[in-house]
């Protein structure tokens, strides 16, 4: 989960690796550092906390710093050692420097053969181990490259390291094997590293994307790539990126999050387009590609996610469930690894993944696959790892999503799911040729519902403005609120597992979701006067019985927010705070509604967290792609 950046060439290596690292701080924003080749001397700034106080360091150094083109640089998200500045990548080992992105799983092992030959770690880390193995190497005369090689085959587990030595300037030598790495020539000549793509947008859309075994060698002259075992050349292909710098920009909005809330229309629109022949005879003819076939002949379907995406996964069971009547379970891609699951023959996994790199997910499918099990993925970043670990891969359209936070990315996998079962009961024959005709129609319509539902001056947008002001006051932003429940029935109650999701995630409130009919089960005993239920009770075929659970959490006293149809008066009548949803969502299908609710609770989330002044876009002890069980 951390970010990794590398550069040699002719620009300023300082400049060009914090500019890089703060478009990889999702990725883990606990502390960060830089290591610069300078006159042929290692010179390492590192910091606990934010890349500020690198930056920081590196503007204050009477050294000259910026005069250095040779670099690396790093922002973690711990997972051995605390977040200090000692346990902050680079970690340097005599003249040996390096970052690294992943786990080192026979670190024990390592640290103790490393202590008997009498080496000391000053980190609590297992990164900082890997430099020992490269200096052991150098001294029993191995060049770096070689050294590097060598020691990899050392570890296990699934990492890429980024290395340089003071005895060898000028020259970076990366590996992956796992988590990304990605590398590109710049155009002024030079070669960078990074551990996505977007931060080598600045430079050039055409990226390399390394393979696992794959070692990078560069100098400011070029690129060599090799592997890891032969050590022989490589050749591997340029991708030239869709995503644009403005794209990863935050275009006026005050957060990425904000942004990307906004882009949810965008998303829906793109992956449609993506995903759908549009000339096609029939509705929801799905376009052209390798997974559409594996999924044809699924007999049973078997999601699994982490997150928001396992949110995404339990609404898609309602509709493949309902509309194409195929037996659907869903998992939690961690807990279903590790519980020995039957799987019958016919059975084709799903696993859902907007990064592609969650590592319990990719984990999975790798193991199933083994076992001849078909397996598919969801990914909005292609080329990501999940493209290696599935036998075929839709990818949705949502663009790059940088707020930690999943929001358009979230609607693009409902919607991907929700093809799928349009697809499905196409094949399976389970809907009418004119019922999937509506409902594609009204598929098509939804990016403006929720356009209409975004409108700034939109009586929605008021109507979160002005509930969570009223839960928030400016001076005391945590007074009178205990907690909130958030529930729904049937399509809404995954819509309530977000969004308590998203309100713990960004605003860090005790937030729960709930099966509205379960509350009473003992969720219940928690209300009074000082939680807060949100009520996610839209004209639907479950609305009467939401209704009825709405007044149960009244009479405890609770404040309830109640979220629905426009013209739902019974209802509004009920609650303490009332959100309409937009009144262009009354003329869709109702099994629609859960993307006209989704805005509903992500702003709620949004405006609350910003409103108690947390860091929306990077919130605390969080990375946006989770490569660590
Ligand atoms: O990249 P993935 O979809 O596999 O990520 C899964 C979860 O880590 C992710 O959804 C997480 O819960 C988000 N931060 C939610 O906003």
């Amino acid at each position: 989960m951390c970010g990794i950046m590398g550069y040699v060439g002719s620009r300023s290596a300082p400049r060009v690796l914090l500019d890089g690292l703060k478009r990889l701080e999702y990725r883990g924003y606990d502390s960060s550092g830089i290591a610069l080749v300078l006159d042929r001397k290692l010179e390492i700034r590192k910091s606990e906390g934010r890349l500020e106080n690198v930056e920081k360091l590196v503007q204050d150094d009477p050294k000259k710093l910026q005069k250095s083109t040779c670099g690396i640089g790093h922002t973690r998200w711990a997972t051995h050692g605390k977040p200090t500045t000692q346990n902050a990548h680079p970690h340097q080992t005599g003249h040996v420097v390096l970052v690294h992105n992943g786990i080192i799983e026979n670190y024990s092992e390592i640290k103790n053969d490393l202590m008997t030959r009498g080496h000391l770690p000053k980190s609590e880390t297992d990164s900082e181990l890997f430099g020992f193995l490269v200096l052991e190497a150098m001294e029993e005369g191995r060049d770096l490259v070689h050294a590097v090689r060598e020691s990899f085959v050392k570890i296990r587990g699934q990492c890429s390291i980024v290395v340089m030595s003071e005895k060898e300037p000028g020259l970076v030598v990366g590996v992956r094997n796992g988590s990304p790495l990605v590398v590109a020539l710049d155009p002024e000549g030079g070669t960078l590293f990074a551990s996505d793509s977007q931060p080598l947008l600045p430079f050039t859309q055409d990226v390399i994307f390394l393979e696992h075994g794959d070692v990078a060698v560069a100098t400011a002259q070029g690129l060599k790539i090799l592997d890891l075992d032969t050590g022989n050349p490589v050749q591997r292909e340029a991708t030239h990126l869709e995503w644009s710098l403005e794209q990863i920009d935050k275009s006026g909005f005050p957060h990425y999050m904000l942004k990307e809330i906004h882009e949810q229309p965008g998303a829906l629109i793109d992956t449609l387009n993506g995903l759908v022949d549009r000339n096609g005879p029939e509705p929801f003819t799905l376009a052209a590609q390798p997974g559409v076939d594996i999924l044809k002949d699924a007999k049973e379907l078997v999601l699994l996610a982490c997150g928001t995406s396992w949110h995404a996964a339990l609404l898609g069971k309602y509709w493949l469930e309902s509309w194409a009547k195929i037996p659907v379970s869903v998992d939690l891609a961690s807990e279903f690894r590790y519980r020995n699951p039957v799987i019958r023959p016919g059975t084709v996994v799903i696993g859902i993944s907007q990064s592609g790199e969650t590592a319990d997910t990719l984990a999975v499918l790798r193991e199933l696959r083994v076992k001849k099990i078909p397996c598919l993925g969801i990914s909005n970043v292609r080329r990501s790892s999940i493209s290696r670990d599935a036998d075929a891969v839709f990818y949705t359209s949502a663009g790059p999503e940088i707020g930690v936070a999943a929001t358009k990315t979230f609607v693009s996998q409902l919607l991907t799911l929700l093809l799928f079962a349009g697809y499905l009961a196409r094949e399976r024959k389970t809907r009418s040729t004119s019922e999937l005709n509506r409902l594609f129609e009204d598929v098509v319509k939804l990016p403006h519902v929720i356009a209409e539902g975004l409108e700034p001056d939109s009586e929605m947008v008021r109507r979160i403005d002005a509930t969570v002001n009223a839960l928030t006051p400016k001076s005391t932003p945590m007074s009178g609120v205990r907690g909130f429940f958030f529930m729904g029935r049937g399509h809404s109650f995954p819509i309530a597992l977000e969004g308590a999701l998203k309100l713990k995630e960004i605003a860090y409130d005790h937030a729960e979701g709930y099966a509205a009919g379960e509350l009473k089960h003992g969720p219940i005993a928690m209300l009074d006067s000082e939680m807060v239920v949100v009520v996610l009770a839209p004209k639907d075929s479950w609305r009467e019985k939401t209704g009825s659970n709405l007044e149960e959490v009244k009479a405890r006293g609770a404040k309830v927010i109640g979220v629905g149809d426009a013209d739902d008066h019974q209802l509004s009548r009920l609650c303490d705070y009332w959100i309409p949803l937009p009144r262009e969502s009354q003329k869709i299908d109702p099994d629609l509604l859960p993307f006209v609710l989704s805005p509903v609770v992500q702003l709620l989330s949004y405006r609350r967290a910003v409103l108690k002044g947390t860091d929306v876009d990077k919130p605390r002890n969080l990375a946006k792609s989770v490569t660590v069980e």
